[in-house]
């Protein structure tokens, strides 16, 4: 890694504060290994732990791509936090059919959450310290709606949440088990989340912590609502994980706008943003035990298209430290 001025890596400038965490992909280990080893304490499989990767087929479970990454974390005495065992973005369609073709039932597919579960997590036991057990189950949008229509929700009901919880805990007791999703921070998101959760605690289910996914824009969310975000959820007695935080260049939903290079600029409001958000995170560092970065640098991010790049990260396409990198270790 290119070193512009001597500086402290993230991990030791979060030493007495928070895990700090990236994603990583198979394909990108090998790329990024020194600067994750050199910044990272924490690892988060960008794919290769989601339902779609390990049991595309059903019975046919493959773990050579989380494997890899997994072995690259313990080797590097890396924290690991699994992500995600329940999402319908990502649950391959054969899971909610019978060999004909008909919808199965509840108590079914019931089944076979749990034996995804058991067998993702024994796989893992002792080595995945955390789990997202459930990812973006609350409607966004609103309408009214407390979660978000999916197959999981029109044969179960709101069932399957609870019970990915209790299968997972069962799975391994030790595992802190999450619940993790997007704008948690915007007022009416957040009120709907607060509201199942307290459920879930009231009736005994095992939860441990929010993951505040922090996908985050130059003006969106406003810092009043990062820090309300993190205050309620803290105050239901549950860790706070800021679990895929990247900040993009652009603002909320503005879609049209393409810049065609990261000029000096841009990297200074990038940083400013950066340095407000991350000022919030040690402020709130009783609550806040791990912060993840939603990649590593800027030359790979979901939020890139063909026409359109975001540079979300305080590691550029050389992987290099930026502006942003400075403001947030230099405290
Ligand atoms: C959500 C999911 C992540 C990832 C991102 C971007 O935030 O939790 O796993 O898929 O979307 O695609």
């Amino acid at each position: 890694m290119q070193k512009t001025k001597a500086c402290k890596s993230l991990k030791e400038a979060y030493r007495d504060y928070f895990l700090i965490g990236a994603t990583v992909e198979p394909f990108n280990l090998e790329r990024y290994s020194s600067v994750l080893k050199e910044h990272f304490n924490s690892i988060t499989l960008e794919n290769a732990l989601k339902w779609d990767s390990t049991q595309k087929k059903q019975g046919a479970f493959d773990f050579s791509g989380a494997d890899q990454c997994i072995d690259f974390a313990v080797k590097n005495n890396m924290k690991i936090r699994g992500h995600t065992l329940v999402w319908h973005g990502i649950t391959p369609k054969w899971v909610f059919y019978d060999e004909q073709g008909s919808i199965i039932d509840k108590e079914r597919l019931l089944e076979r959450m749990k034996e995804h579960i058991h067998t993702v997590m024994g796989r893992y036991k002792g080595k995945i310290y955390c789990w997202d057990v459930v990812n973006e189950a609350i409607e966004n949008r609103d309408n009214g709606k407390q979660y978000v229509d999916c197959e999981w929700l029109r044969i179960c009901g709101p069932d399957y949440i609870k019970k990915a919880f209790v299968y997972a805990h069962e799975a391994d007791p030790e595992a802190l088990l999450f619940y993790n999703d997007y704008q948690v921070e915007f007022s009416i998101k957040r009120a709907k989340t607060l509201r199942m959760i307290k459920e879930m605690q009231q009736e005994g289910i095992p939860i441990h912590g929010v993951g505040i996914q922090s996908h985050t824009t130059m003006n969106v969310p406003s810092l009043y609502e990062i820090k309300a975000a993190i205050e309620e959820f803290a105050s239901l007695g549950l860790q706070i994980h800021i679990s895929e935080i990247d900040i993009s260049v652009y603002d909320y939903r503005d879609e049209s706008r393409i810049y065609r290079s990261f000029t000096p600029e841009l990297a200074e409001k990038q940083a400013r943003r950066y340095e407000e958000i991350f000022r919030i995170f040690r402020e709130y560092k009783k609550e806040i035990t791990s912060v993840t970065f939603w990649g590593v640098a800027d030359d790979h991010t979901w939020l890139d298209s063909e026409i359109r790049k975001s540079w979300p990260f305080v590691f550029d396409e050389n992987l290099a430290p930026k502006p942003a990198f400075y403001k947030i270790t230099d405290f």
